[in-house]
């Protein structure tokens, strides 16, 4: 026999032996469970390369479309995702082991995928502590001047909205949390986005097959391929979360820092228990989370404007009746509970297109379960489909159409119920009423001084507005001011916000 013969004849029968358990297994395991109708895959690889890269939600959409309420992991219903995620949230809201995203790239220190643990729980705490809404008063004087600076790059540099729009959400945050301002073009913020971007990237399912079979991760690491490039992104990750702890160390030494979460968190027993990562993953948590998301969600409600411009009608009815119809003045805070039409536009602006998570986030159930006559062993990852979701008739009426008047209801304050833009159950987005406060102010005074209009000829492609958009605008827009009086206004209460520095 030649060699590769004997190396054959040698090692088969290990294989039989190991095809043998495999099946044995799998008998075993389709005895004990009962789950949902699967979508035709590859062996081993199940659907991993049907995944696309990018804009997955049309394609869970269609998923969902085609196979009922529940699939293989994806939950296509608000009633199931209620049901398994919220009134079963203590075993269903674990996250799974991601090997790259969360063990290389973020050297298991990123909250949003550390599993249900101790670790979850004090980080969580610290969270909740800086953005619940008993936070109110401390965000909103923030809010207040940056989106006064918004309203001003918008005059100045129209075509610049998107950058305005990221400069605005970074500012609010790092004023919270490192008691300083940022500026436009800041190189450190762009960074920022980059990283919060690459990890985006990284973590859409599919990409990285580590992350959906974390067996491989036992493979000598030498052959594992990804992990050169997890450990660049890691690096600069931390580089740019390093930078802002630094310079803030300096400043402290210096005796020109205010007070602010960092001074106070940087003193606290918690933090002296954590190792160097896991302290600048919860600062550099809080500007990602913090940042990318409010520029986004404004961004949607833009391209809602744009091409439903029918509800702006509305919406500055609601406007001009509080603040006068000649732009006597803008939008405050106390006019809140006056503008419930705004608030009804921020919970549609969520709905409508959910980017921030197109299909969700996966979770891991942590205990067998059954349900509606399925059985799920532990381990079984689940997502709600979130695209699938806010964009089924059966949920919503026309729900392709941006149309606040849906959440005109008497809960327009109830800024969670009615759609999934923060997530369900335990790992509801802790800083939802930041973000949402973010929005809601942002939104009450572009809508009251600016036009919003499709460019002719390029018109805006809502169902395909990308979440990653390396530096460039999510789309093109035109961008004017309502009347000059309008603009008037915008110089007479923006210009001093601009020049105030700390
Ligand atoms: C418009 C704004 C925002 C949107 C649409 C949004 C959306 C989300 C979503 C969908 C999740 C995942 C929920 C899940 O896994 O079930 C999440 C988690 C999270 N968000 Fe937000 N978010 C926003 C603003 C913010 C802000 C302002 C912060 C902090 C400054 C923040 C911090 C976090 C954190 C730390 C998590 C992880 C929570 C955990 O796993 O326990 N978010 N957010």
């Amino acid at each position: 026999m030649t060699s590769p013969q004997v190396i054959l004849f040698a090692v088969s029968p290990i294989i039989v032996l190991f095809m043998t358990r495999l099946l044995w297994h799998r008998v075993q395991h389709n005895r004990k469970y009962k789950l949902p109708p699967q979508i035709p895959g590859l062996p081993i690889f199940g659907n991993s390369f049907q995944i696309p890269a990018l804009q997955q939600g049309p394609w869970a959409k269609d998923l969902a479309d085609k196979y009922g309420e529940i699939t293989w992991v994806f939950l296509n219903s608000s009633r199931v995702v209620r049901d398994l995620m919220e009134r079963r949230a203590a075993i269903y809201c674990s996250r799974p082991d991601f090997p790259m995203t969360q063990g290389i790239m973020s050297r298991e220190s990123r909250i949003v995928l550390i599993p249900y643990n101790d670790r979850w729980r004090v980080l969580r705490k610290i969270m909740h502590n800086i953005l619940s809404s008993r936070q109110h008063d401390v965000f909103m004087p923030f809010q207040d001047l940056e989106s006064k600076n918004l309203l001003w790059d918008y005059l100045e540099t129209p075509d610049r909205w998107w950058s305005a729009n990221g400069r605005y959400a970074n500012s609010v945050i790092m004023s919270v949390i490192f008691g300083r301002r940022s500026v436009l073009d800041e190189p450190n913020q762009i960074e920022l986005f980059e990283t919060a971007e690459e990890f985006l990237e990284e973590q859409q399912p599919g990409k990285n097959i580590v992350d959906g079979y974390p067996v491989l991760q036992k493979l000598p690491r030498s052959l594992q391929w990804w992990r050169p490039r997890g450990n660049r992104i890691y690096e600069k990750t931390r580089n740019v979360y390093l930078r802002e702890v630094k310079d803030l160390e300096e400043r402290m030494k210096a005796g020109t820092q205010k007070q602010c979460f960092a001074t106070d968190f940087l003193a606290t027993k918690e933090i002296k228990k954590m190792g160097e990562d896991q302290k600048l993953f919860v600062f550099g948590t809080l500007l990602e989370a913090g940042s990318d998301t409010s520029r986004v969600s404004i961004g949607q409600i833009i391209a809602g404007a744009a091409t439903y411009p029918d509800w702006v009608k509305r919406a500055r009815e609601n406007l001009d009746a509080v603040c006068g119809s000649n732009a006597d003045r803008l939008p405050q805070w106390e006019d809140r509970p006056k503008l419930n039409y705004i608030s009804a536009v921020v919970k549609e602006g969520f709905r409508w297109r959910p980017n921030t998570a197109e299909i969700g986030a996966p979770t891991m159930l942590i205990k067998d379960d059954e349900y509606e006559g399925y059985r799920f062993p532990a381990g079984t990852v689940f997502t709600w489909n979130a695209w699938a979701i806010a964009l089924s008739p059966k949920e919503y009426e026309d729900p392709e159409r941006f149309w606040p008047e849906r959440f005109l209801n008497g809960e327009e304050e109830n800024a969670l119920k009615g759609h999934w833009g923060f997530g369900p159950g335990r790992r509801v987005c802790v800083g939802w009423k930041v973000g949402e406060m973010n929005v809601w102010i942002a939104i009450a005074r572009l809508i009251y001084c600016f036009d919003f209009e499709q460019i002719p000829g390029k018109p805006i492609d809502t169902m395909t507005i990308p979440q990653i958009t390396k530096h460039k605008a999510q789309f093109e827009v035109k961008v004017t001011p309502r009347t000059p009086a309008h603009a008037k206004l915008i110089r007479k209460e923006c210009a001093d916000a601009v020049k105030v520095r700390y």
